[in-house]
Formats: C-alpha cells, structure tokens, sequence
C-alpha cells in the first residue's frame, strides 16, 4: 500500500509503498478514506523520534475491510486515532491507504457526518474530553467504569475558560462542556479568548460562548477575571500552552483553580516561572490508547483507566446525537501533498513557527478548522 513513511535523517516524510498491516485479535483493518493532521504529526517529523520507515499519522476515518470481532462488521463507517511515529514505540501510523487499530478504540460515523468531517474529530475530541472530564472531573455525558464524576456535590453552576476557543481541541471542549452540563443539569458560564473574527461562530451553537475576548489584547486576563464575577473562574484549559501562557492563564483563574494544559513540562514549550505546578494538569492523549508511550523524555505506563475511559467516549460518540465536527479544511492532492504543505502550515511545533508566506487559496494559515486530506 502507498504510506507516508517517515525519514529521520533528513528530517521529512515521503510517499513510499509499504506492506499493508494485519489485524491482530480483537482489531480491525480500515480502509482510509481521510487523514486529519494535528501538531504534532508535524512536529515528529521535522524533529523525528521515531526510525525511518515508520509510518506517520494519527486521526482517521474511513471503512472497515476485515473485522476479528463481530462487534464491529465489515462496510462499518469508523474513525479513531492511532500513534504512528509520534513515539519511540513502533506503532503503525494513519496517513496510509490502510490502517489496524483495536475494534473498541474506533467510533461508528454517524450516516449524516461526512468522513472527512469524521477524521477531524478522534484526537482532539478525546484530548478534550480527557482534559475536563477524566482529569478536571468535570461532569461529563456519558459513565465510564460505571461512574461519572460526583455530580451529586458538584456545583450548580460551573465558570469556565478557554484559552484558545478557536483551536481544535478548545472548540470540542467548549461543544463537551455543554454536552456534560445540560446531561447533568448544570448552568455552564463559559469564557473563551479567540481573534475577533471567531467570535460569532464561537457564540453559536454548539459552542455557546457567553463571554469572547481577543487574545491579542493585553489586558485579557484582566477581562477574563472581570466577567467571571465576584467567584472567579474555578477551572479552565489553556489549548495553547506555550511560553508565558501557563502562567497567564492561571493567573485569570480564582486562588485554587485548576488548569489543564495541552503540552507537557518536559516538551519545554512553556515557561514554570511563577507557576504552580500543582494547580496544573497535563496529559498525552496517547494514554487513551492502553499501552506504553515513550516520547518526549517521559515514559507513560499503559493504564486500564485511561484506556477505559477512552473506549467510553468513543462508544458515547458513536450515539451522541448532534455532536458536530469542528469546521474542515479539505486540502488537495492527497498523501503526496502532506508534507510540502500541510506540514509547512503547522511548522515544527509552535504556534509562532506556522508558514506565512505562501500565495495559494489553500496555504492560508490554519484559523478555527481542521486540514484534512483523502488518501
Ligand atoms: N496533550 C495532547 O495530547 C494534545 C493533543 C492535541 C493537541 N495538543 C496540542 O494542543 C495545541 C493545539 O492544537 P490544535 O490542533 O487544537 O491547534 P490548532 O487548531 O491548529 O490551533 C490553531 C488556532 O490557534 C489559535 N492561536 C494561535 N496562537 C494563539 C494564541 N497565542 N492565543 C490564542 N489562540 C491562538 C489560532 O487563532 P487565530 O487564527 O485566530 O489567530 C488558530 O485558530 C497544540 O500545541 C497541540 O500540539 C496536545
């Protein structure tokens, strides 16, 4: 099959022809129809952990062709995620004509999404829903280990911010976090910061935002703390989570908040100056896969938990009536063009390091939406 395959020492990928992967017990082998690129599929690629020939990619969609389980049949729409080179692990990626992943760790596309709208959803919305639900405790729309967190004691009204509502994974948390709260019967107050020309997407359905300030204006926190009221904000999400962001975005938060981070403290993309480190919560959405990351000078032990947790979301995603994919980017040429293009738009890895200087229609920089690709 044709794969984008990673080359470590020059530092690119490239489109070469690979021997397609077998399921093994209990996975399933999809046919890709669309690839969705994230940061970080760009990231290892122009600074490789992985060894050549490894296939890149994570987020996909497309049909399953062979199924060892009868959970799942053959001619099932599905999207997940897998790993691919985005660790030292040797695990096949996504951008490929075909991939395997564990039968529980896809999610059914409902008839009314599009595949390409449904590659754009696996890791960004389970990283959000990792984020509020499995580290925050926030209530949540569906049970996993047959619990949700203690709705009982949790307040009725919940404020929340996001900084950076227009990025992927703050545009699920913001559609999650109004998922959660009308599943429990809470009045979610939300507050985001996003370029002004978001602002009326992020106010509609099914974001709902109730307060939007430009992240360009210096005083943001300042406004941030001011709309929240007399009780502050409790609990928030910086989808940025580079430089002197961690710090800001806590300091918009109430004594004792707490905030989920995007990137770990050992990636060194923020600053711990003037942070409290305990106030933080950091996670790889990796973890949601049940087995053993190494990447980024950390090694995460497989966990049931976070396996578990995964597998509920994706099995509430299949039945989520209404849940809406994050607006799509549909880019030409398929697998040859990831590199040359959409990897020149994510950069290698900071938001300041993304491509600017490229004429086509289809080179704008990535704002509010998802680059996907059919393979
Ligand atoms: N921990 C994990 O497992 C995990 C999982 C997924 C993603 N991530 C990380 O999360 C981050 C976000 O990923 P993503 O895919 O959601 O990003 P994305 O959608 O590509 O982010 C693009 C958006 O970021 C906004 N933006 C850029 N700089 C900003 C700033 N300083 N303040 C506020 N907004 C800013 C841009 O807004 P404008 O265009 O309006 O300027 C744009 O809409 C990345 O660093 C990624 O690596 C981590």
């Amino acid at each position: 099959m044709r794969a984008l395959t990673l080359n470590a020492e020059s530092k690119t990928a490239s489109v070469q022809e690979v021997a397609k992967p077998q399921p093994g017990p209990g996975e399933v082998l999809i046919k890709v129809h669309s690839v969705a690129l994230n940061p970080v599929d760009a990231l290892y690629v122009f600074n490789p952990i992985g060894a050549t020939g490894r296939v890149v990619g994570a987020d996909f969609s497309g049909t399953v062709v062979e199924s060892t389980t009868p959970a799942i049949k053959t001619g099932q729409r599905v999207a997940g995620l897998v790993q691919g080179a985005n660790s030292l692990n040797d695990r096949p990626g996504a951008f490929a004509e075909y991939a395997v992943s564990p039968a529980d760790l896809v999610w059914a596309v409902p008839d009314e999404m599009t595949l390409d709208q449904a590659a754009a959803i696996s890791l960004c919305a389970l990283t959000a829903a990792q984020a509020l639900f499995f580290r925050l405790g926030l209530p949540s729309p569906f049970e996993w280990e047959g619990k949700k967190p203690k709705t009982d004691t949790f307040p009725a009204e919940l404020t929340f911010f996001v900084y950076g509502a227009s990025t992927s994974v703050g545009m699920y948390a913001a559609q999650l976090l109004q998922f959660g709260c009308e599943a429990n019967g809470i009045s979610l107050r939300l507050i985001g910061t996003a370029s002004k020309k978001h602002f009326d997407m992020l106010k509609a359905a099914p974001y709902g935002y109730d307060t939007l300030i430009d992240y360009r204006n210096p005083d943001w926190a300042e406004q941030v703390r001011s709309a929240a009221g007399a009780d502050g904000v409790g609990y928030g999400i910086d989808c940025i989570s580079e430089g002197e962001t961690v710090k800001k975005v806590l300091g918009a938060l109430r004594q004792g908040g707490k905030l989920a981070v995007v990137r770990s403290l050992e990636g060194g993309a923020w600053s711990p100056e003037g942070v409290d480190l305990d106030s933080l919560m950091y996670g790889a959405v990796w973890e949601g896969l049940g087995v053993d990351i190494a990447y980024e000078n950390l090694t995460v032990p497989a966990t049931e938990k976070t396996r578990s947790f995964a597998v509920a979301f994706y099995r509430w995603l299949s039945g989520a009536a209404g849940f809406e994919a994050n607006p799509v980017r549909l880019m030409p040429g398929g697998l040859d063009r990831i590199v040359p293009d959409g990897f020149a738009l994510l950069g290698s890895g900071s938001m300041d390091d993304r491509a600017k200087g490229r004429a086509e229609e289809w080179m704008r920089p990535v704002s509010g939406e998802k680059l996907v690709y059919r393979v």
